[in-house]
């Protein structure tokens, strides 16, 4: 694709998505913002976000079916602290970043991220695919900016090799690092099977926590 094509598309994505997502950004007042990314029909952050209502909670997906199916859940659930937007994930987070600075007046900064969820994440087994790999090195040195200290980054695969992979990229970052066994904000937070995860449990899930130094 010509690169100035490439550059139109990505600017009319992330206005479209300041117009639908930013507006909603003030009910987050005061919350700590908790986001799944790649989070299919949005059965895990559902259960998450009814659990947790001191957390505003976001599920993004790249796929519209997915987001509008994860919507109707939201919806009838009647939570006021989970949306779902259909965005890519780093472009999300650039958008983010740039919030509130790029709205007019500005609104107060949102919460700070206090989780993220990486959940049964598309492996990309071929290495010259890895750079469509939602979990690497690129979207640790996103999220860094963007979290509070001691926030915390969930990642679950029943892909053995992702999960060495993964597991790595944090362990080597040097704003990251590998929770301890047994330490306090390093356990999984909250069990809830979604369907991605039903699939894999065939296979014999791995997961780890890392922290924001
Ligand atoms: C295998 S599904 C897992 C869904 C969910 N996390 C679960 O456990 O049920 C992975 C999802 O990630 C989405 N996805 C892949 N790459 C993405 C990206 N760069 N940004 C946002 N979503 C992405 C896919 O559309 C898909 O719905």
């Amino acid at each position: 694709m010509p690169l100035d094509l490439y550059a139109t598309i990505r600017d009319q994505r992330l206005a479209a998505l300041r117009e639908e997502f930013f507006p909603r950004l003030p009910l987050a007042a005061g919350r700590p913002l908790t986001l799944e990314l790649g989070c299919g029909h949005g059965h895990y952050l559902a259960a998450y976000a009814a659990a947790h209502p001191e957390e505003f909670c976001v599920g993004l997906d790249l796929l519209a079916d997915r987001i509008e199916r994860a919507g109707r859940k939201a919806a009838r659930a009647r939570l006021d602290n989970l949306a779902f937007v259909q965005a890519e994930a780093s472009l999300f987070l650039g958008a983010l970043a740039a919030y509130p600075a790029s709205v007019s007046p500005p609104p107060p900064p949102p919460a700070r991220l206090r989780r993220v969820f990486v959940l049964f994440s598309d492996p990309w087994p071929k290495r010259r695919h890895w750079k469509h790999r939602v979990f690497q090195p690129a979207l640790l040195d996103t999220l860094a900016p963007l979290a509070e200290p001691g926030a915390s980054l969930h990642f679950r695969t029943d892909h053995p090799e992702y999960f060495t992979y993964a597991r790595a990229v944090a362990a080597e970052h040097e704003k990251w690092r590998l929770a301890e066994p047994g330490e306090p904000g390093g356990a999984w937070p909250f069990e809830h099977v979604s369907v991605f995860e039903e699939r894999a449990l065939a296979g014999a899930p791995q997961s780890f926590t890392a922290l924001r130094r």
